[in-house]
């Protein structure tokens, strides 16, 4: 009899079997989007996260003997899995996390590009060869052969947001370079997580290469990453929980992909409509809750109304509602989150900034904000809303720009639109982000450029060939010829 949704329980994955927890606990997963039971995950005992992490330590060195190109092939049989599973598995991000269901299922395919493409990079790893007698003193009598070596166990801790791709980015890689796997999805989005690894499951994944944890962070999340088998831990998520752990994970690689305030600073010299759409898309898709939206405009005065008034007919002519109805602006994650993307709104207008077009709040569904005139002493100005609200700040001169985008204590991506392609690199310089995007939206992809955040964006680089070299460390042999 097949179970609704309500009850449907999605097991963890232990060795290669599907288990329920033994102490039967459970963690209920809610639609953001009509707030109805998607399904259930177990919430995983300390002594059963303790024995997943210990399999996998266990089969780390035999997975790291196998030849790579038979490591390459499970991950091109995984990516034709996860395509032959895009229905099923775009429908679950869809109702999990809120996103419509073309952006869910473009989401399971630009995975599968992904585990692809990894696979191909991963092939040509490379280590190096030193001469001795090329160091003052040296010896060519001394040699060293450098190669490249897994860390062991990486553990994979994914944000809600894009449940697949960000989980896929790190675990393509891990196991590519011959690491074994603890996975540990958002709980808000754990589901397509597991329906993600029933993919890599089918491709062929050997036993205890790769074991999932599934729990609230909160509960089990010290525990996982202090525990002395973890030997490297690659984060996607908010930069409160990302220092947490960089604090708790002492002695062993970590990297870190954090939250965001990405600006758009936009010269007078700009292609406004241009620019205005790009902003509207950057700031808005998915309502807002990507890392790489653009959360702040940053723009010369001159040009300022024109472009509020073209950010305006934009943000007007998009629909607010269910993203089962495809709308463009959908329910945010949970209420809470909504919540604090009003307390922003409300602060900024008591301080005095002009409200351009406001949206309607139904719960957790916000309808799209634009606020003008945003000054310094708002918390929207610096706080990541990750929500449906665009503030505009204005200035005089690009030296204010660059100085609000260096007072940010995010780093993550910035776009500048100007047709003055030399000043745009020399305004590009000054900025301290991971990226500048110009004359388009911040944003992630294509996802073999690499991708990081500096300040408190981030730790360290993702971006498929950088992920590959993080998974990996330095094993030097020295040859001592007499
Ligand atoms: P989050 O609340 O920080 O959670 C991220 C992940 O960390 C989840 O799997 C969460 O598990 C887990 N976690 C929570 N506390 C933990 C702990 N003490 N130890 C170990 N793991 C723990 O972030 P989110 O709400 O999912 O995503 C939104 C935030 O992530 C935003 O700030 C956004 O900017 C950032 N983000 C950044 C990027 C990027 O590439 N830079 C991409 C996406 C999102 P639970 O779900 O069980 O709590
Ligand atoms: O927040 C997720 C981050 O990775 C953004 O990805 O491709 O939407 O820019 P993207």
């Amino acid at each position: 009899m097949s179970l609704c949704h309500e009850e449907r329980l999605y097991k963890f994955l232990h060795n290669n079997e599907w288990k329920e927890s033994d102490t039967g606990e459970v963690i209920q997963i809610f639609s953001p989007d009509d707030k109805k039971v998607v399904g259930q995950v177990p919430a995983m005992s300390q002594l059963e996260v303790d024995q997943a992490i210990q399999d996998t330590a266990n089969v780390q060195e035999d997975w790291a003997q196998q030849e790579v190109n038979d490591r390459a092939e499970l991950l091109h049989r995984w990516a034709d899995e996860l395509e032959k599973m895009t229905d099923e598995i775009g429908e679950m991000i869809h109702l999990e996390v809120g996103k419509t269901l073309s952006s869910a299922k473009g989401e399971v395919k630009r995975t599968a590009e992904l585990v692809r493409y990894t696979a191909e990079e991963g092939l040509r790893v490379a280590g190096g060869f030193m001469q001795g007698g090329s160091f003052p003193g040296g010896k060519n009598a001394t040699k060293a052969i450098v190669d490249k070596v897994p860390h062991g166990v990486v553990l994979a801790i994914s944000p809600f947001n894009y449940p697949v791709n960000l989980a896929a980015a790190k675990i393509a890689p891990a196991l590519i370079t011959g690491n074994t796997v603890i996975f540990k999805p958002a709980t808000q989005g754990a589901i397509s997580g597991l329906l993600m690894i029933k993919a890599l499951v089918k491709a062929g994944l050997p036993q205890s290469v790769l074991n999932t944890v599934t729990g609230r962070g909160s509960v089990i999340g010290d525990y996982v990453v202090q525990h002395e088998k973890i030997d490297m831990i690659s984060f996607t998520g908010g930069t409160d929980t990302g220092q947490h752990i960089a604090q708790k994970a002492s002695m062993i690689p970590v990297v870190l992909e954090l939250g965001g305030k990405d600006p758009a600073i936009v010269l007078e010299d700009a292609d406004l409509k241009k620019a205005a759409k790009e902003i509207v898309s950057g700031a808005l898709s998915y309502s807002g809750q990507r890392c790489t939206a653009i959360k702040r405009v940053i723009v010369m005065d001159s040009v300022a109304d024109e472009l509020a008034s073209l950010i305006k007919e934009e943000v007007d002519s998009l629909t607010v509602g269910k993203a089962s109805e495809s709308a463009n602006i959908t329910p945010m994650i949970n209420e809470k989150s909504a919540q604090f993307v009003v307390n922003l709104i409300e602060d900024a207008k008591s301080k005095g900034a002009s409200v351009i077009s406001e949206g309607v709040r139904d719960g957790n569904l916000l309808g799209a904000t634009v606020l003008d005139n945003v000054t310094e002493d708002m918390d929207v100005a610096w706080e990541e809303q990750f929500g449906p609200v665009i503030p505009i700040m204005r200035i005089n001169s690009e030296f204010e720009a660059i100085r609000l985008e260096k007072q940010n204590k995010y780093g993550l991506q910035a776009s500048i639109f100007t047709k003055d392609i030399e000043n745009a690199f020399a305004i590009a310089e000054k900025l301290h982000v991971g990226t500048v995007q110009i004359n388009g939206k911040t944003s992630r992809g294509p996802d073999h450029f690499p991708f990081l955040g500096v300040k408190q964006s981030g730790l360290g680089v993702q971006g498929i060939g950088r992920s590959i070299d993080s998974m990996l460390r330095d094993k030097v042999t020295v040859l001592n010829f007499s």
